[in-house]
């Protein structure tokens, strides 16, 4: 297959590319993406070069660019990615999630069904657990949970979801659509909460908890969800969804409290000098208090589970962040700056 892979030099699809480049030579990989403030090419340096991988730089929000990548590539398949991904960003900015999240899907649905036809290729649909919006204390999301997205972010990729699925039931267009709970690892870009905590804890900075810090998400490591996604492209039924997570629920301040410990840990300090920078500020507008998923569909009728533990996946993912300054290095422009003062500023 010719697999077009949008947002590959995001977290999520550099480590989808650097997981399955190197192991289906069979496949070409062609990673598609905008290179904007969330991406980094050094990410996906170790598969540069491979003979089955090609790299353009494409805006997904631009029919034209789309329609022209599709006529060199020629994808017969689509894993998509790409997305403006950060809920404090949507906040503050909505309009790049509107182009990007339902533009941007929306243009590559129409270039797929016109170059496909009906009933060909396959169009796999990466989306979030955040559509179905929030859960009181109890209960879990399964696929068929209403709809009720609390962001912009989140009413932008729940749009682009019923897009995909309108596709399938209007065209014939085969697609598939997986709703992940949060991921963890590497290469994610330094603005979510994982990172944001490690590296603030490494370098002695504030540890910024919004709100009391209860509320809950379901961990999950990132390349646990690329072996999900991968199931689904190659054995998932056309026009199905299914809920991909960890059965990891952690409140926000105990997510805090672990990498506090392990990175004290790794630094011989002990862990409450690092848990003394905890510091609660003001919390994010519309915040949803708790996200669990229920993952029996695709654990039952494709033999899925996680590979990691919260603990294994926990301990990996902060050592990474201790052992990478160079790809730290990279991704901390003078836009990633920007954003740090303009979030914690308007929260202090
Ligand atoms: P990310 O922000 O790290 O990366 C997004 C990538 O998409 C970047 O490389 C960026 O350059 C690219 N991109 C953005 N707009 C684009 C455009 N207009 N055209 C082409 N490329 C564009 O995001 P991520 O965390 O890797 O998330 C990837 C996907 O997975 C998203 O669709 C997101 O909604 C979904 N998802 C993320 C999580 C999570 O916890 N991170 C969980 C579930 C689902
Ligand atoms: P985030 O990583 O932004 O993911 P999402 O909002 O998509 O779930 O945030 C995870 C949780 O952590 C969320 O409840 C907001 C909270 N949070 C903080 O408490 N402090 C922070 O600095 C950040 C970035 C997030």
């Amino acid at each position: 297959m010719r697999i077009m892979v949008t947002g590959g030099a995001g977290f999520i699809g550099a480590n989808f590319l650097n997981l399955l480049v190197p192991r289906h030579g069979e496949h070409h990989f062609i990673n598609a993406d905008k290179l904007t403030y969330a991406a980094n090419l050094g990410s996906v340096a170790g598969i540069a070069e491979a003979e089955n991988y090609s790299f353009v730089q494409l805006d997904i929000a631009d029919a034209k660019a789309v329609a022209e990548a599709f006529e060199e590539y020629k994808p017969d398949a689509l894993v998509h990615f790409a997305a403006e991904s950060h809920v404090d960003r949507s906040i503050e900015g909505p309009r790049a999630f509107i182009e990007s999240n339902i533009i941007g899907t929306f243009n590559l649905l129409e270039e797929a069904r016109k170059r496909w036809g009906k009933g060909n290729g396959l169009f796999h649909h990466v989306s979030t657990d955040e559509v179905y919006g929030s859960l009181g204390d109890t209960g879990m999301f399964v696929e068929d949970t209403r709809y009720d997205p609390s962001s912009p972010y989140s009413a932008s990729k729940a749009s682009s979801d019923h897009l995909v699925r309108a596709y399938h039931r209007t065209y014939g267009l085969p697609v598939k659509i997986t709703n992940c709970s949060n991921n963890y690892g590497p290469l994610q870009f330094p603005e979510k909460l994982i990172p944001v905590i490690t590296l603030n804890a490494a370098e002695g900075k504030p540890l910024p908890v919004y709100g009391e810090g209860l509320n809950v998400r379901d961990w999950l490591y990132v390349t646990d969800h690329c072996e999900a996604i991968w199931k689904v492209v190659n054995e998932g039924r056309v026009g199905d969804t299914y809920n991909i997570g960890g059965n990891n629920e952690v409140r926000n301040i105990d997510v805090v409290k672990i990498i506090c410990k392990l990175v004290a840990q790794r630094q011989g300090k002990p862990t409450s000098e690092l848990e003394s920078l905890i510091t609660y500020v003001k919390d994010r507008p519309g915040h949803d208090l708790r996200y669990a998923i229920d993952a029996t569909k695709i654990e039952t009728e494709l033999n899925w589970s996680p590979a990691e533990t919260f603990e294994t996946g926990f301990r990996k993912t902060v050592h990474w962040y201790l052992e990478h300054p160079e790809w730290i290095g990279q991704v901390r422009s003078g836009e990633y700056r920007n954003w740090i003062e303009k979030n914690y500023t308007n929260r202090a």
